[in-house]
C-alpha cells in the first residue's frame, strides 16, 4: 500500500474517491452527494487546495482517503482531518493507520502536529478506530450546521514524538 498526497492537478482522483465515499457511506459524512456531484472543476481544484487529500493506493487503485486542512481549531488543533474513508473491500487492513503514519511523517513541517476531527456520535466503529490511532474525545457533542438534528463528537490526537 502506498500513500500519496494529491496535488490540485489530481482533482479528478480527488473527486472520484470523494464521490465514492459519499455514494457508499454517505451517512458517515456532513457532505451531500447530490450537490458534490454537480461541482465543476474549479470547485474541486479549490477544495484540493484547501483540504489536502491523502490517498491510500493499492495496485494502482485509490482505495482510501483523508483530507487535512490547516487551521487553528478547537482544543489546540493545528489542523482538521476530514473525509476519512476506506473502500469496504479494503477495511481492517491498516489503510487508515497508514494514512495517519504518512500524516505523522510530515506533520512537523506542515504544522499538522495536533489533529482534530469530528465524528457522528453514533459512528461507534469510526470512534473506536480513531481511539486505536491515538485520538481522545474532547468537549460536548455539537449539533451539525450542515445536517441539523445530527450531533458530532470532537476528537484530538497529537503526533507521537518518539
Ligand atoms: C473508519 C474507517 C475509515 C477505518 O478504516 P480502516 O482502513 O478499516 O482502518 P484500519 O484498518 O487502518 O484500522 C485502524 C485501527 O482501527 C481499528 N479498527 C478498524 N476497524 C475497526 C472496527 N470496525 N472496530 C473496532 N476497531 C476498528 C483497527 O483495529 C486499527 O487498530 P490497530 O491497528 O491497533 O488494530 C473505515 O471503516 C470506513 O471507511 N468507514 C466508513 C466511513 C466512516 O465512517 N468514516 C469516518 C467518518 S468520521
Amino acid at each position: 500500500m502506498m500513500i500519496e498526497e494529491l496535488h490540485e492537478d489530481h482533482w479528478e482522483r480527488y473527486r472520484n474517491i470523494r464521490l465514492a465515499a459519499l455514494e457508499n457511506d454517505g451517512d458517515a459524512f456532513g457532505g451531500n452527494l447530490e450537490s458534490e456531484r454537480l461541482f465543476p472543476e474549479s470547485e474541486w481544484r479549490s477544495k484540493a487546495r484547501q483540504y489536502i487529500a491523502l490517498v491510500a493506493v493499492v495496485d494502482g487503485e485509490d482505495i482510501g482517503m483523508m483530507s487535512v486542512e490547516n487551521l487553528q481549531g478547537d482544543f489546540g488543533a493545528t489542523c482538521w482531518v476530514g473525509s476519512c474513508w476506506v473502500n469496504s473491500k479494503h477495511r481492517n487492513k491498516g489503510a487508515l493507520r497508514a494514512l495517519f503514519e504518512y500524516l505523522d511523517s510530515v506533520a512537523a513541517q506542515r504544522d499538522w502536529l495536533i489533529q482534530g476531527l469530528g465524528v457522528w456520535v453514533d459512528n461507534a466503529l469510526a470512534i473506536s478506530a480513531y481511539q486505536r490511532l491515538g485520538f481522545e474525545k474532547v468537549g460536548e457533542k455539537q449539533e451539525s450546521t450542515r445536517k441539523p438534528g445530527l450531533y458530532y463528537q470532537r476528537m484530538i490526537r497529537k503526533t507521537p514524538t518518539t
